[in-house]
């Protein structure tokens, strides 16, 4: 299954990197800015073929074209583009993210960003690694200088405000960071560029295999009344550790 992970998500890459600037086909779901390239859909079809050739009776939940056998007990949770509306504007912040569950669990997971060919990797009780090296969350304990990263959804949820914690924090001057890419947000936390991340309302397909990457570096990853963290969850708050409760107190308010 790693293998079959690892090409999916290097010849995903490359597909993505081949077509990064275009042209391509832009519509938009429910919502002007919410967009879809043929590009998302053309790597959801090459990724879920490459998976369903090795696996045929693997379940496939993905961003752009649905779940199927997901009765079954290995489960390929895709989002093809992380990132659709920088890839579309021509950033070079997007990534193809892949997690498998066994089950409820997560097992294995891999985010790529072919245009700073980055791969990050994490297999459950293995360690996580970008690029085959060894990685691991950020040191830092004093949330005062903490570097940070949230992002907001295409649709508010109702009732919630996701500015309120974005505002409070900028206003003590706290660097906070809006990259557009939640996959990437998590990898970068693992990795220690970010100390912690925050956001609303995702979906299986941004997280999964960010979770276990952040996991496997040895951050945390909770919703925002500190359950452990399950790919349904819709709040997620992913830091490395020490800031964990400084920043969960913040985020609600
Ligand atoms: C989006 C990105 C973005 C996040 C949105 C997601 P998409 O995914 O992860 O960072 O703020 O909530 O929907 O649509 O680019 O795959
Ligand atoms: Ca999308
Ligand atoms: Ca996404
Ligand atoms: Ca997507």
């Amino acid at each position: 299954m790693r293998a079959v992970l690892l090409q999916a998500v290097q010849e995903a890459g490359a597909l993505i990197k081949e077509r990064f600037n275009g042209p391509f086909e832009i519509s938009h779901k429910e919502g002007i800015n919410n967009l879809v390239t043929e590009v998302d859909q053309a790597v959801e079809r090459l990724i879920t073929g490459i998976i369903k050739t090795a696996f045929p009776d693997h379940g496939i939940i993905g961003e752009e074209y649905g779940r199927h056998d997901v009765q079954a007990r290995y489960r390929w949770v895709i989002d093809p583009i992380d990132g659709t509306v920088n890839f579309a504007h021509g950033i070079p912040l997007c990534c193809v993210s892949i997690g498998l569950m066994d089950g409820e669990d997560i097992i294995m997971g891999a985010v790529f960003n072919p245009m700073m060919n980055e791969l990050f990797f994490a297999e459950k009780g293995k360690g996580a690694f970008l690029n085959d090296q060894p990685i691991h969350v950020s040191r830092k304990e004093d949330f005062a200088t903490a570097c940070l990263v949230t992002g907001f959804p295409y649709h508010f949820p109702e009732g919630k405000d996701p500015f309120s914690a974005f505002e409070r924090l900028v206003k003590k001057g706290l660097p906070v960071r809006r990259l557009g890419s939640a996959a990437l947000d998590l990898c970068w936390v693992a990795c220690g560029r970010f100390d912690g991340f925050w956001e609303y309302n995702l979906n299986p397909w941004d997280i999964a295999a960010g979770y276990l990457i952040v996991s496997e570096a040895g951050g945390r990853v909770t919703d925002f009344k500190n359950n452990p963290y399950t790919a349904w969850d819709l709040e997620t708050l992913a830091t490395n550790g020490h800031i964990h409760e400084a920043l969960r107190l913040e985020v609600t308010g």
